[in-house]
């Protein structure tokens, strides 16, 4: 299976997943692309040896669907059979969600349904909730709410800052999402849970 990667900053997610793609793996990584040309994920992406491509979303302003138009180049061009998005920031429209409905997966930082959108692990923390986590899911046309494909717990300590409990998800996203996508290449679809 040939997979792309979509990201927007540093790319700790992409690197776990572009590692664990190797030996029996059923899948390669087959480019990373970024909205942000200067993200420092595509500079690591390269020094593993992927392609990689950036398309600038603030050149096309509020026009999303021509933003999205210009990204679908290099990744038509790759010819994904999976794509991943992995700290991705941008909302994608349901026309470009439509293209890779059933193979695209994103990894959310927290255990969903609870906080989709931004900010979720000061809002678990503001919660008093006992645990946050991970979730990975097939993207679907509605925000952080595709079919569920694995989530990962962490606990929620006292005193916790949204930093701490940030970097304490982090990590176990980086074991999440490999373990998810190579289930998923594999065809399997059943939820895995760590
Ligand atoms: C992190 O907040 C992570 O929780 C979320 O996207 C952000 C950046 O991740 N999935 P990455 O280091 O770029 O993969």
């Amino acid at each position: 299976k040939r997979v792309a990667i979509l990201i927007s900053g540093g790319g700790s997610n992409m690197i776990r997943l572009v590692e664990s793609m190797t030996g029996d793996h059923p899948a390669r990584p087959v480019l990373v692309a970024s909205n942000d040309p200067g993200a420092a994920g595509l500079f690591r992406a390269a020094d593993l040896g992927v392609p990689v491509a950036a398309v600038d979303h603030r050149v096309f302003g509020r026009d999303r669907a021509a933003f999205e138009a210009e990204l679908l180049k290099p990744i038509l061009e790759a010819e994904p059979d999976i794509l991943c998005l992995a700290g991705f920031m941008r909302v994608l429209t349901p026309g470009f969600v439509s293209r890779f409905e059933g193979r695209m997966l994103n990894i959310h930082p927290s255990l969903l349904p609870r906080y989709p959108g931004l900010h979720t692990h000061a809002r678990a923390i503001e919660a008093g909730d006992a645990e946050a986590g991970c979730t990975v899911h097939e993207v679907t046309a509605e925000l952080d709410a595709g079919p569920l494909l694995g989530q990962a717990r962490v606990p929620i300590l006292p005193g916790d800052t949204p930093e701490a409990l940030a970097a304490r998800v982090l990590a176990r996203e980086h074991v999440l999402y490999p373990a998810v996508l190579r289930r998923f290449a594999e065809g399997a679809r059943a939820p895995i849970f760590l």
